[in-house]
């Protein structure tokens, strides 16, 4: 027989816990003639079993349940389920806090966030220290602010030399020239790369043409271009973001970008260069769209990571007619298009020593040009041609 202390101390729990039992009849106590409880080793074991039985995750109630009845198979299988779904989610938490402190990738969660919250995503990211230059690269391309610095190493390795860095072809953005009311007056080419599209321009109009980019390099490579083959004159670059230029209101006859918009977000993009542009000025941008309704489950889970905002041409157009603009023309990037970009990259990529890449950096641009070559058709950048209106 043992007093409530006594059993308190044994099974290690407190007086009131063990009233509290005693009241919802877990345990029953006889009472000495003191007016003292008394309990007996049933009680103790009682109590045992109670403790085993609460460590497997069961509550006060469904003990006693399994206590006092034969055990509820489907009860308890709703626990375990409960209990599963709940060391998944802390182990999501755990990874994201390893990857947080840099012990483990974070391009899942970079990548889910980018399709759930794009904006705060980069506001976040540039609190962490990275500048807009960086927060963007990090969002299109490292996704992993753990291995951020050496997966852009090493992507600049990969496409140094290279002239493009998107497809297109001369004779695709000739063709677009082919459709401006007037080649000559003020033209602003927004992420022009080193420059393949700016030559196209310059030979075959009069434009002056202000040249921006946020990349040093890329101009670098645009200027010893032009100073080598041609007449640099009509040919200025700027050295500033996209986000925010430092033009002035109505300044350009067109304004023009390839391959680019799509990294402020084309929508953003057009409604906020747009102040730039003279009343019906033009503007001729590239995006990457889709061309079928029904792609493949893995074309469109590959651009739900790569791209989530990726639209049909339809969506886009009507997109562009809500921002203020008309549709002049639109039509696909040519093949050709396409193989100036990739043929080159994958030269280039099967010279290069696999082993001394660290980072994903290869294989992401490995993996994209077999994409590419697979599926192709599904999907396809597309040139707009607007007024604005
Ligand atoms: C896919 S490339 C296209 C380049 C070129 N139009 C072509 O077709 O080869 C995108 C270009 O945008 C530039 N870029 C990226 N973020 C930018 C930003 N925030 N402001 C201005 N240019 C940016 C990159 O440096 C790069 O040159």
């Amino acid at each position: 027989m043992y007093r409530i202390s006594e059993l308190a101390e044994i099974v290690g729990l407190s007086r009131s816990t063990l009233l509290y039992y005693e009241k919802i009849g877990l345990i029953t106590s006889k009472r000495q003639a003191n007016g003292y409880r008394q309990f007996t080793e049933l009680d103790v074991q009682k109590l045992r079993l109670l403790l085993q039985l609460q460590s497997g995750g069961l509550t006060l109630k469904e003990c006693q349940d399994c206590m006092e009845a034969k055990i509820d198979r489907e009860q308890l299988t709703q626990r375990l389920n409960a209990l599963d779904a709940e060391i998944m989610q802390k182990e999501k938490s755990r990874a994201l806090l390893a990857a947080l402190l840099g012990m483990d990738s974070m391009r899942a969660w970079h990548q889910t966030l980018e399709s759930q919250a794009p904006e705060a995503h980069l506001n976040w990211l540039m609190k962490q220290g990275f500048s807009e230059k960086q927060a963007l690269r990090l969002k299109w391309l490292s996704k992993d602010m753990n291995a951020h610095e050496e997966y852009m190493a090493e992507f600049e390795r990969i496409f140094e030399g290279l002239e493009r860095l998107g497809p297109g072809s001369d004779a695709d953005t000739q063709r677009a020239l082919t459709m401006m009311p007037s080649l000559s007056g003020e033209l602003l080419e927004v992420g022009c790369g080193k420059g393949v599209a700016t030559a196209v321009i310059q030979k075959h109009s009069q434009f002056a043409i202000t040249a921006l980019d946020n990349d040093e390099y890329c101009l670098c490579c645009l200027k010893e271009n032009f100073v080598s083959h041609r007449e640099s004159g009509n040919v200025k670059t700027v050295c500033a973001s996209m986000t925010d230029m430092p033009f002035s209101q109505h300044q350009f006859d067109v304004i023009w970008s390839e391959g680019s918009a799509y990294i402020m977000g084309v929508q953003q993009a057009i409604e906020q260069w747009k102040y730039f542009l003279k009343p019906h000025g033009l503007m001729v941008l590239s995006d990457l769209v889709w061309l079928t309704d029904a792609p493949d489950a893995k074309v469109r889970t590959y651009w739900q990571h790569h791209y989530p905002d990726m639209s049909s041409v339809a969506q886009r157009i009507q997109m562009m007619e809500q921002s203020g603009f008309k549709l002049v023309e639109n039509y696909q990037l040519s093949p050709e298009a396409w193989k100036n970009y990739l043929q080159p990259l994958k030269t280039k990529i099967d010279q290069l020593d696999e082993n001394t890449f660290s980072s994903n950096a290869l294989s992401d641009i490995r993996a994209e040009i077999e994409f590419h070559n697979k599926y192709l058709g599904q999907y396809g950048y597309q040139i707009f041609i607007l007024e604005r209106k």
